[in-house]
């Protein structure tokens, strides 16, 4: 504990200092090198004097800069008060890993953890203290570009690797360098912005928000993450930042999360655009009344609190309220007794980018693909002489993909170099053949594309969509694989039928006419630093692919939002004259080089109570030739019950490993809890009555069994 008394540093902090600690700042006004911004840039009309006691830093771009930077604020702040280093550390910070709709395919939460652990020691050796991670935005629609940064669809899975993600920053202690606070985002309906656009309107029932939405933060508030940041979006009437029933009702009342409550960039100035604050002045009354402790990057309240306190219309005891939680945050840091946190530059040298770190990475990559389809061509012969390395992303650093925080492209392994560290010998003759543009309608490059594939033993065609497709302000009227690469992918399988085409991208995409042409589909999301090498030892059969969906694939964009643990319709006719109502892939979705054959599903009971258990055994064989994963999921119908309830819902999943030849008994328990649901009346309960069982997913569900609640 520091040797700092807070209360008595607060009691000698004048008014304007006080507020001032609740004002964050992007880096860029500290230090004279550009560093990147993740919003709309204003002239803030900040005094210089003001400047030296703002409270938090966002995006600080070196660890250089961030001593730099403490330093002097330091010695210029009157109360000499440290400054928390915030940043979006999504992926990973210097070494980067897969984007987290990759990791929720990966049904892998100690995977998550660990990345996150790796991000943690190496954002806080360079100089950050807090990262605007997790997000756990349910998605639903793939227009939205922000759908790279979710683990998915599911209620549940986003909650489980949430969590992952809020223990592996946080660790047990955020004073200790190599922790630092989480903040869960973006709360809450952001991905649910009518039409997939971004930052749009979104009206959700209270039914839907609980059921659906509210799930996963309730469950990185109960892991105790430190910060949650409300959404920039218009929920229900009332932007999150000012909607008390979202933020004061359920997050502060409800839930009795007492950390800290910070604003969206700009978002407490957007109040007024909304049209819910006449000027700059109403919009930090509505804020700082919903409990906004940290306004980002708007700066309405160092403008008008003091204004507001001589008024009335806000008491000094609030305002203290406010900033001893922000000192007390500070505090728990660490950061009055070391205001660097262990920052280093002789240290992040040594860490960042370190083997351990590059070995988390590649086997993140490895366990996030998923091999949409095979039609035993891969994995590919080791001993082949001539590979041809096809498409845009076949030597291509972009697969790092959006908020890849201090991770460089020019460290990353490419598909190329990956397959060269594999296989040193093998001939690889390259073409790009077209460019991953929308618009790009240049097929100049077909021609050597064509004449490389005829000339080689198989065909490795890489396709996608740019990094800067997905990410916020990224949304999408379509999701067609962008210019000519459908026509690429024609050509080139037609010239070669022994191709495997390999995808990057950060959203599902329209896949069905590439499903009817490419012999073999491994996506493989944005994978970060060490994407080449998983690429190349998931090719060739050094690994088998073992990732699963965390999100439904349209057949057509027209389909949007789309979801598995979608509620029946009264119809079964319910589809569209154009098209059915089914995904191309779903929701658990992902094929294996081994067959998994599933023996048998056996329940303890048909019966449960609220003092009982269900053990649900599953048998499970790997008939496949090599060793490999296999993820168990469980889920649950209710036949029955005051409202509609999902035709399935993931309740859990257990990733085994298996030798070849080996059956394993996977083992899960149903209690009484994981049936509850939210009522038409808004009530958390569960129902007597009927249930069904299964294991598989989607419409492959391998078992099904019914027990009943009594
Ligand atoms: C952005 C994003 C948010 C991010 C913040 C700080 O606009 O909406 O996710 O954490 O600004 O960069």
């Amino acid at each position: 504990m520091s040797k700092v008394n807070l209360r008595e540093l607060l009691n000698k902090m004048t008014t304007k200092q006080k507020i001032a600690q609740l004002e964050q700042l992007a880096a860029r006004y500290f230090t004279k090198n550009k560093t990147d911004i993740t919003g709309p840039l204003r002239d803030l009309g900040l005094t210089e004097d003001e400047l030296k006691i703002i409270g938090t830093n966002l995006g600080i771009g070196s660890v250089e800069d961030m001593i730099d930077v403490q330093n002097r604020h330091l010695d210029e702040d009157p109360n000499h008060i440290p400054m928390i280093f915030m940043s979006d550390i999504i992926h990973g910070f210097r070494t980067i890993y897969p984007i987290p709709l990759a990791l929720g395919c990966s049904f892998d939460d100690q995977l998550v953890y660990e990345c996150s652990r790796m991000a943690a020691r190496e954002a806080s050796v360079g100089g950050l203290q807090a990262t605007f991670t997790p997000m756990v935005d349910c998605i639903r629609d793939a227009r939205w570009g922000r759908v790279m940064e979710s683990c998915g669809e599911d209620p549940y899975l986003n909650g489980i690797m949430g969590q992952a993600q809020v223990k592996g920053f946080q660790g047990d202690d955020i004073s200790n360098p190599g922790n630092i606070a989480a903040c869960v985002k973006h709360f809450a309906g952001y991905s649910a912005g009518e039409a997939g656009r971004d930052y749009n309107m979104a009206e959700l029932s209270e039914h839907s928000l609980r059921q659906v939405h509210f799930p996963a933060y309730k469950a990185c508030v109960d892991a105790g993450v430190k910060m949650v940041m409300p959404s920039f979006n218009v929920l229900n009437g009332v932007p999150s930042v000012a909607n008390k029933w979202l933020v004061n009702g359920v997050l502060r009342n409800e839930w009795g999360f007492d950390g800290i409550v910070i604003s969206d960039w700009d978002a407490v100035y957007e109040l007024t655009q909304h049209g819910v604050a006449a000027d700059l002045k109403e919009a930090a009354l509505l804020a700082f009344e919903n409990g906004c402790n940290i306004e980002m990057m708007s700066f309405s309240y160092i403008s008008h609190l003091e204004e507001l306190i001589n008024e009335g219309k806000i008491s000094v005891d609030r305002l203290d309220e406010y900033v001893m939680k922000v000192l007390e945050f500070k505090e728990e840091l660490g950061l009055f007794d070391d205001p660097y946190h262990g920052a280093s530059s002789e240290d992040s040298k040594k860490l960042f980018l370190c083997s351990e770190h590059r070995e988390i990475s590649r086997r993140a990559a490895r366990e996030s693909a998923v091999l949409l389809k095979n039609d035993n061509i891969l994995p590919l012969d080791r001993k082949l002489k001539s590979i041809a390395l096809i498409g845009p992303f076949a030597n291509s650093d972009d697969i790092n993909g959006a908020w890849s925080c201090a991770g460089r492209r020019n460290e990353c392994v490419t598909v190329k170099e990956g397959i060269r560290n594999l296989l040193p010998e093998v001939d690889i003759k390259y073409a790009k053949g077209c460019e991953s543009y929308l618009n790009d309608r240049n097929i100049s490059g077909f021609e050597q594309a064509i004449v490389t594939a005829k000339s080689a033993d198989a065909v490795i065609l890489c396709l996608g969509e740019p990094s800067d497709y997905s990410g916020e302000e990224r949304s999408r009227t379509e999701l067609t694989l962008p210019g000519m690469q459908l026509e690429l992918a024609r050509a080139v399988i037609d010239a070669n039928p022994n191709t495997a085409v390999v995808l990057f991208g950060g959203r599902p995409l329209e896949l069905v006419e590439l499903d009817s042409i490419a012999p073999a589909i491994l996506h493989m999301w944005f994978p970060g630093t060490e994407g080449g090498n998983a690429v190349s030892e998931l090719l060739f059969g050094v690994y088998s692919p073992c990732g699963k969906l965390s999100v439904s694939f349209p057949k057509k964009v027209g389909q949007c939002p789309i979801y598995y643990n979608y509620t029946n319709t009264g119809r079964p006719k319910s589809r569209y004259i154009d098209c059915d109502k089914f995904p191309q892939y779903f929701f658990g979705y992902g094929l294996s080089y081994n067959k998994f054959t599933y023996n048998s599903m056996i329940l303890s009971s048909h019966t449960i109570d609220k003092n009982s258990s269900i053990k649900v055994s599953v048998e499970v064989t790997n008939e496949g030739c090599m060793s490999g994963k296999e993820t168990v999921q469980l889920y649950l119908r209710d036949l029955v019950s005051s409202a509609s309830r999902p035709v399935q819902e993931l309740i859990s999943f257990k990733k085994v490993n298996f030798e070849k030849g080996e059956t394993k008994t996977v083992e899960f328990e149903i209690t009484e809890p994981m049936l509850r649901f939210w009522n038409a009346d808004n009530e958390f309960v569960s129902e007597r009555g009927e249930f069904e069982i299964s294991v598989g997913y989607a419409d492959h569900m391998k078992f099904t069994e019914k027990f009943s609640l009594i």
